[in-house]
């Protein structure tokens, strides 16, 4: 079995800082990395920035700054941002990079002399003061987008590529195979793209003066997708003097992108890839937008002062917090809305209540009344042997899960596994047997239930990186950086001393917190 994993996030664009959004990606992203380290893949993961185009260009003329310097600011914030979000990227790739400068220019040479890259004419809508094309759809009101001026009728030089030669392939790839995910969105691709029928596109500016340019021929710049899509092999070293990385991690096992560019990685990138020659990726998923007040939000939006700021949740709240909410309650796949009182009250719900308690209170019985040391069970009951099995079962599932790539539905399970440990507790009340001295009995339910829950725990390692780190201290154990540690029951050796660690997730006082995030808003 192939013991390599690489997993990728599309590159952002730093046309402001990144948003709550932005974060989305990158952290399931994040989690789905770390759960493989943990099952002992080597595993590489990619992020980065899309940098050019006419947009960053008029942002720098705006700022007065060069394009360059303007960049290098945001991706410092960006890069700033994953770390204060422990985002385990093993690579940042900029489209900037010289690398990956000379690689999209090879790519466009190859493409060119097989012929699947031609020259010809674009015709669009100019608008001439921005300096730009526009489609009849993308006009509001029978005006230029940005500025509201008139457009006209216009026709530049420009290169195409193929992409209709592949439209045969690309249609059995989205029908025939398991390519893309979830299957809500093969649908979409086939009614808006398929059907209609692909048409070649437009790959090259000479309007565009902050791209990469056409070596061959630079009064074009490469324009977005054949510059863009390549970060995923340029990164790689494809076409390098080393290409030992690419040729351990190509094909990619997942492209994870928002739903409104699954378009360009479930059609043209595997049309480019066929043009090159490549093996495609094995899986395209496109989830589903984290909304606020009911659509996506913007960069610029985001960028008001809103208190959707990440910065300050994970400041006030913690990474754990942030994480959770956006990989648990937004179901992967679909969309989900974000407001405070469902961030607050997921993490009341889950951290305080569900898992932090759950810690607490057995470690305070522990001490209670076993007078903090634990040792092996002496006998087990059916009902406990039923506990052990129905963790041990859910454990697997949550394997499952993350091999079909479905974080919500693995960290429910470990939810629910956190759950099924405090009913445990409830219905062996070891309060009652306390009261006639069976501390034999006593040990034996806090022994399983404490193993229960570092099993547990061990699974929530990728997904929450801060406190779930915390808990093993409190039983004397390591803390694992694979699945094969606490993998059963077992494990916990007799005279353990069990202390009791800090408060886990301080309970919040929803309103309260309504109150100041407002206020730090306005
Ligand atoms: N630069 C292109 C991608 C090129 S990939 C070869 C781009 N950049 S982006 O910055 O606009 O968006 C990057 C990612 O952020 C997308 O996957 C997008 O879906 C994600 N998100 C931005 N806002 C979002 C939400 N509100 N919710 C979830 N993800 C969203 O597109």
């Amino acid at each position: 079995m192939k013991n390599s994993f690489y997993i990728t996030t599309p590159i952002y664009y730093p046309s402001n800082k990144m948003t709550l959004g932005n974060c989305y990606t990158t952290i399931l992203c994040d989690s789905i990395a770390r759960f493989n380290r943990m099952m002992g893949k080597d595993v590489f993961y990619l992020t980065g920035t899309d940098e050019h185009g006419q947009k960053i260009e008029k942002i720098a003329r705006e700022k007065n700054v060069s394009e360059m310097d303007y960049l290098n600011e945001i991706v410092s914030d960006t890069r700033a941002l994953w770390d204060k979000l422990d985002i385990s990227y093993d690579k940042f790739i900029r489209t900037t990079d010289n690398y990956h400068v000379e690689t999209v220019q090879k790519i466009f040479k190859k493409l060119f002399e097989k012929g699947d890259i031609y020259k010809s004419t674009y015709k669009g809508l100019y608008c001439t003061p921005c300096e730009s094309f526009w489609t009849e759809e993308q006009l509001v009101d029978g005006k230029c987008p940005d500025c509201g001026r008139p457009v006209e009728p216009m026709e530049e030089e420009a290169y195409f590529f193929r992409l209709s030669k592949y439209q045969d392939k690309i249609e059995k790839l989205l029908t025939e195979t398991d390519f893309l995910r979830p299957q809500s969105r093969v649908n979409e691709m086939i009614n808006n793209f398929i059907k209609p029928g692909l048409k070649d596109l437009c790959v090259s500016r000479t309007s565009v003066k902050w791209g990469i340019p056409v070596d061959f021929d630079p009064k074009h710049t490469v324009y977005v997708w054949i510059d863009a899509l390549p970060n995923y092999i340029s990164a790689l070293g494809y076409l390098q003097k080393d290409d030992k990385l690419f040729k351990k991690f190509w094909p990619c096992d997942v492209h994870v992108v928002g739903k409104e560019i699954v378009r360009f990685h479930s059609i043209i990138w595997p049309a480019i890839l066929m043009a090159l020659e490549l093996p495609l990726p094995k899986l395209i998923y496109g989830h589903g937008w984290l909304l606020f007040d009911g659509g996506k939000l913007s960069k610029s939006k985001a960028n008001s002062g809103s208190v959707i700021d990440p910065r300050i949740l994970s400041d006030r709240y913690g990474i754990d917090a942030i994480r959770l909410f956006l990989i648990k309650e937004v179901v992967f796949g679909q969309d989900g809305p974000y407001t405070q009182e469902l961030f607050l009250n997921s993490y009341n719900t889950n951290l305080s209540n569900e898992y932090g308690n759950l810690v607490s209170r057995t470690i305070g019985m522990i001490g209670k009344y076993l007078g903090g040391v634990l040792n092996k069970p002496t006998q087990l009951t059916d009902t406990d042997k039923d506990f052990m099995q129905e963790i041990m079962n859910k454990r697997s599932s949550v394997f499952k899960m993350m091999d079909e790539i479905n974080p919500t539905g693995a960290i429910n399970l470990i939810f629910e596994m956190f759950s099924r440990a405090n009913k445990f507790i409830d219905e062996n009340a070891p309060w009652v047997l306390a009261k006639n001295g069976e501390t034999d009995r006593i040990n034996t339910i806090l022994n399983i239930l404490s193993e229960a829950i570092i099993i547990t725990n061990t699974l929530l390692l990728p997904f929450l990186t801060v406190k779930p780190k915390l808990v093993y201290a409190s039983w004397n154990l390591d803390i694992p950086n694979n699945f094969e540690k606490y993998n059963e029951f077992g494990f916990i050796k007799n005279n353990t001393e069990v202390v009791k660690g800090e408060n886990l997730y301080q309970r919040l006082d929803i309103n309260k917190e309504i109150e100041e995030l407002n206020k730090i808003a306005n």
